[in-house]
């Protein structure tokens, strides 16, 4: 209908980080514990409003497992925001989240808005390998959008896309 801007976002990261269990919580409002692994890619819409404009989300959910990373740029070609996933209890993942977004500031549109998600803060009290601190003043220095995030709890989770949404060209 009338009014309603479609714009494309694309889930990066290591697998297992929980790129779909974030899309499932926002889309659906759901969690499993035991979520399937990701094959190829997988693509999602969701309606957002932002004060009297509605946005099309349509999400692409990429496969993070290393056989398919020559996939990735058929995703983020034309995406309008991106967010980039971590674990925040395996360091190996923001390591590599940091590439991703090196790969973006070079290779994605030049206008992409990025966001940074440290998931399963869920687990911060047990397990966390990653300092918010040092999360934060990575993004600072990127000018990145950055929250940590949980799949399970839901928390940070609809905060996160509104945040992207709200930064998002209005037409
Ligand atoms: P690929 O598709 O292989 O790239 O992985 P992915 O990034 O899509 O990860 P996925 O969403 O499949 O999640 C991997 C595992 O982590 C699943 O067993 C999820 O249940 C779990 N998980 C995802 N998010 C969270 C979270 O916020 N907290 C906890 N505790 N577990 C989570
Ligand atoms: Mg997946």
């Amino acid at each position: 209908p009338a009014g309603i801007c479609p714009f494309k976002m694309v889930l990066l990261g290591e697998s297992a980080v929980g790129k779909s269990s974030l899309v499932l919580r926002f889309v659906e409002g759901k969690f499993h514990e035991y979520e399937v692994s990701t094959i190829g890619g997988a693509y999602l819409t969701q309606t957002v409003s932002i004060g009297d404009i509605t946005v099309k989300l349509e999400l692409w959910d990429t496969a993070g497992r290393e056989k398919y990373h020559s996939l990735a740029p058929m995703y983020y070609r034309g995406a309008h925001a991106a967010i980039v996933v971590y674990d925040i209890t395996n360091a190996d993942t923001f390591s590599r989240a940091k590439v991703w977004v090196k790969e973006l500031q070079h290779q994605a549109a030049s206008n992409i808005i990025i966001a940074l998600a440290g998931n399963k803060v869920d687990l911060a009290t047990t397990t966390r390998q990653v300092e918010v601190a040092d999360a934060q003043t990575y993004a600072e220095e990127n000018g990145l959008i950055f929250m940590e995030t949980s799949a399970k709890t839901s928390m940070n989770v609809n905060d996160i896309f509104m945040a992207i949404a709200r930064k998002l060209p209005k037409l």
